[in-house]
Formats: structure tokens, sequence, C-alpha cells
């Protein structure tokens, strides 16, 4: 099924993520001219709208989230033509008949997206039956949070199964669309380079940092009832994990990837009840300074006392034959000391040093994929300092610098969106989770969750602008290991 469809529904349109993201990406989708010519975009949501009403609001969102260079008139004025809008309480079946009238003849193919709560997605997915908007033709596309654990992201599985089949399912991860994370794939298996060393015997340890500078955001009451681990870990990380430790997929294609990426997920060692306080950290940020702005500690900022960790830290394993021993340090946390997602590869020291003797130190070889909020690739090697060393051999790790930023400075980065709204209403499934790899993700983040329970473990302080507890250094300098910084 994939071709691409002639309708997109929207729920949710009035919502914080379709005016910075969704309303946005669509329009720089229909000013590329990559949409298909007579696509329509039915938003819906409680507010009371008309259609010209919808428009108007559209319009006032990309003028607020548009970057000034891409706005061009013309283009804002056909991309709004392109919207309709129908007020709808998604969770009562009245109004369902109303919004397929509205939505017109779907034989063309019919793309939903629910940027909705999750609690909607029971009463939506009904509606949308009841109504003759779940056929065949139809596929729908999940927003996170999918559930707070295994059993609560089962329960919304089966709910969106009992209408939609899996292959017309699109779980989003929004971090999937992201281009540099999809350039871990072109790294990994376009170069020839790295596969040799890419394994237990060749890589000593990896890192993952998610590090935020932003606190709450406005988002308090979801934030807390969610937590580091859940927000970013369970997701985003694990993705980043899988796309780092999986084995060459066959193709690519939504099959061959996702099939290797579960794999990986399902050989992540569980982390046992008596291990959780030594192989995890977390943390909630306290007051402090970041960039220099002053801030205030998290029970401030949420108005009362809290529990929920806003950092973690974690020592994890995969269980298989490629990365047997290997530890995988994750970090994530909020209001840290700068904004950065990034992965490092420590490779394994030389097995004899030639220059000790002389005087010089050696660094084992790293490679740091940057992620945001540059884009780069750094290999970094030993290189001899120049001079004639009279007293010694000096060497010093130097970057071999691969900058996508500047290699590809006259292609603009699109938002993660972009893509993912593109390959919705294309049909291409690669990008998006597949049920088996968010049930093993869940399953993997209950046990840590199981462990904190068991022993009890509160965040520690950590002050803002840091990089979190002291304990998360602790984590890896016992093994000898330091966060890259
Ligand atoms: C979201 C989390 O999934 O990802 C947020 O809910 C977080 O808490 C965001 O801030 C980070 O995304 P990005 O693209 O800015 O790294």
């Amino acid at each position: 099924m994939q071709q691409p469809v002639g309708k997109l529904l929207l729920f949710g349109a009035t919502g914080d993520l379709a005016q910075r993201m969704l309303l946005p990406s669509l329009y720089a989708l229909h000013a590329d001219g990559l949409l298909p010519p007579d696509l329509t975009i039915t938003g819906t949501a409680r507010s009371d709208h008309d259609d010209d009403g919808y428009r108007a609001f559209a319009a006032k969102a990309l003028d607020q989230f548009l970057p000034a260079d891409r706005k061009d008139d013309s283009a804002v004025q056909s991309f709004l033509q392109r919207l309709f809008y129908q007020t709808l309480d998604a969770s009562t079946i009245e109004g369902y008949a109303e919004l397929k009238e509205k939505i017109g003849d779907i034989s063309g193919g019919l793309a939903i997206f629910l940027s909705t709560a999750p609690w909607l997605f029971g009463p939506t997915i009904k509606g949308l039956e009841s109504a003759g908007l779940a056929g065949d033709n139809v596929r729908i596309s999940l927003e996170k949070p999918l559930g707070r654990d295994l059993a609560s992201s089962r329960e919304i599985n089966d709910i969106v199964a009992e209408a939609f089949p899996e292959e017309r399912t699109f779980r989003i991860d929004h971090y999937l669309g992201k281009e540099t994370v999809q350039n871990i794939l072109a790294l990994r298996f376009g170069n020839s380079l790295f596969e040799p060393v890419w394994n237990a015997r060749g890589i000593d340890s990896v890192q993952i940092t998610v590090s935020e500078t932003v606190g709450l955001e406005g988002r308090a009451g979801f934030y807390d009832d969610t937590g580091a681990l859940r927000d970013m870990v369970q997701n985003h990380m694990l993705q980043l994990v899988a796309l780092i430790a999986m084995e060459p997929p066959a193709r690519l294609d939504g099959t061959s990837v996702r099939d290797e990426k579960v794999k990986v997920l399902r050989s992540l060692r569980k982390i046992a009840i008596a291990d959780a306080p030594n192989l995890t950290v977390i943390g909630q940020y306290g007051g402090g300074a970041v960039k220099g702005e002053i801030v205030r500690d998290y029970t401030t900022d949420l108005g009362k006392s809290s529990r929920t960790e806003t950092f973690v830290a974690i020592k994890a394993h995969v269980d298989n034959w490629r990365w047997q021993g290997v530890p995988f340090y994750l970090r994530t946390g909020k209001r840290l000391a700068e904004r950065r997602s990034e992965i490092v590869i420590r490779f394994k020291p030389v097995p004899h040093s030639i220059f000790a003797e002389r005087g010089g130190m050696l660094q084992p070889n790293a490679l740091v994929i940057r992620l945001q909020p540059e884009e780069y690739v750094q290999l970094l090697v030993m290189a001899k300092q120049p001079g004639l060393d009279r007293e010694g051999y000096r060497l010093r790790e130097v970057p071999l610098n691969l900058s996508l930023d500047a290699e590809f400075a006259g292609t603009r980065r699109r938002i993660a969106y972009e893509r993912l709204l593109l390959d919705l209403i294309e049909g291409d499934p690669t990008l998006f989770v597949r049920r088996d790899e968010v049930e093993a993700q869940w399953e993997w983040i209950d046990a840590i969750r199981a462990g904190w329970d068991a022993n009890d473990l509160k965040p520690k302080p950590y002050a803002s602008g840091s990089w979190g507890p002291s304990l998360a250094i602790a984590l890896t300098e016992r093994d000898g290991v330091h966060w890259h910084e």
C-alpha cells in the first residue's frame, strides 16, 4: 500500500504540535511541490472554526513558527486553500458522520494523524470505524506518548489494531525523522571502513548523550507524570541504540530495517532490581544558571514537591555476539549545561604502544556523531605534534572533521516532521516504529522502573547548568571511561 493518499485528516489541529511543527512542515512540503497536487488537509479539534477561521488560525501559526526566509506569500495563500476544518468532540461518537461528510470521497486514500492525548485514541478509533473512516485505504499515524508502561502501551496498540492492522499503523518517533539520525545508516552501511571494527573486538564503549537546556516548557503536568526515562529514553534514545547496534539490514525497507532494530531492543540486558542503584542514576534539577540565565529548581517550576526524575543515566548492555561486554552509557536531562545530542563510539586502545618509552601518550580513537545542534562526524585520531621532540615524542588527539553543516551548506535542513509527514502521505513505514519495537522498549524500561521502586530510589539534586548529579560521572569513571565533553 505504498501509494500516496489524496486526503489528510489531522486530529488535534489547533494544538501545540500542529502549530509549531505540523502546519509549518506541511507548508514546506507544499511550497517545494512535494505534496500530491490535489491533497486536501482537514483539521479537526474541539475549538469552533469554519474553514476560513481555521485558515486564519493556520496563517497565524505559520507567521509565528516559519523562519522568515521560508515564507512566500503566494505559496502560503495556495497552501491555505488546501485546508478545511470540522469542529469535533473526538470523545463522543456523534460528529464522526459529519466529519466523514466534510472530508468527502476517500477512494483516493486517507492518512489520519492523531496528535491528541492517548486517552482519546479509543473513542477516536471507534468514531472513525463507525463513520467508515477506517477502511483498507486509510492509514493512521500516532504521536507519543503511546502508554506509560508495557501494559498501557499494549492496551493502546490493541485498540488501534481493532481498526488498523500493523501495516497501516505509523507510530511516530520524531528522532527517526532527523536527517542526522538517518545519517547513522549512511555512515554505517554506506562505508566499508567501520563495519570490521564495529563490534566488541573493536569498540570499548558507546556513549549517547541527549542533553537539553530547557526545563518544563509549559508541560508541567505531563512531564511530572512522565519523567526523563519515559520521555526520552524509552523512545528516542533506545532508537539511537538500535541504529548504532543493529546488524546490517538486507535492504533499506520498513521490514528489513525494523526486523534488525527489534533484535537489538530484545537483546538489551534487563536491569535486575538489585542492580538498579548501580547501573542507573536519577536526578532532579535544582536552581542554577543555564547559559548565564538564572533558573529556578524543578519543584518551584512545578509548584509542588515531586520525585520525578529530570535526569537519568544508565549503563546498558546489548547481549548478543557483536556487543558482548561493551557498555552503552546513556544520559539525558533537562536544564543541563548545553543542548546536545551526540553519540560517541570509543574504540579499543592500540595493543602495544611504541611511543610509551619516548613519553608519548595515546588516547584510544573515537568516533563522535553530533546530531544536534551542529551536525558533524569527527574521527578522533592521534597525530604527532610538530617539533624536534628532543624531550620526548609528543602526540595529540586531533579530529578528522566532517561537518555536515558545511559540506551540505547549500541544502536546506528539513525538520523531522517534514520527512515523516511525507512518508505517511506516501505510505513508506521505514521511519516509523513498529509495535514489536515499542513493546521491547517498554519491557526494558519497566524493569528499570521496578528497580527504582523496589530500592526506593530518589532523584539526586543537581545544579541547573551542570552535567547532572556527580553519580552520573562516577557511573562511567569507575570503568575508566569519561563522558565526552
Ligand atoms: C520530546 C520530549 O519527545 O523530545 C521533550 O517529550 C523533548 O521533552 C523533545 O524536549 C526533544 O526533542 P528535540 O528534537 O528538541 O531533541
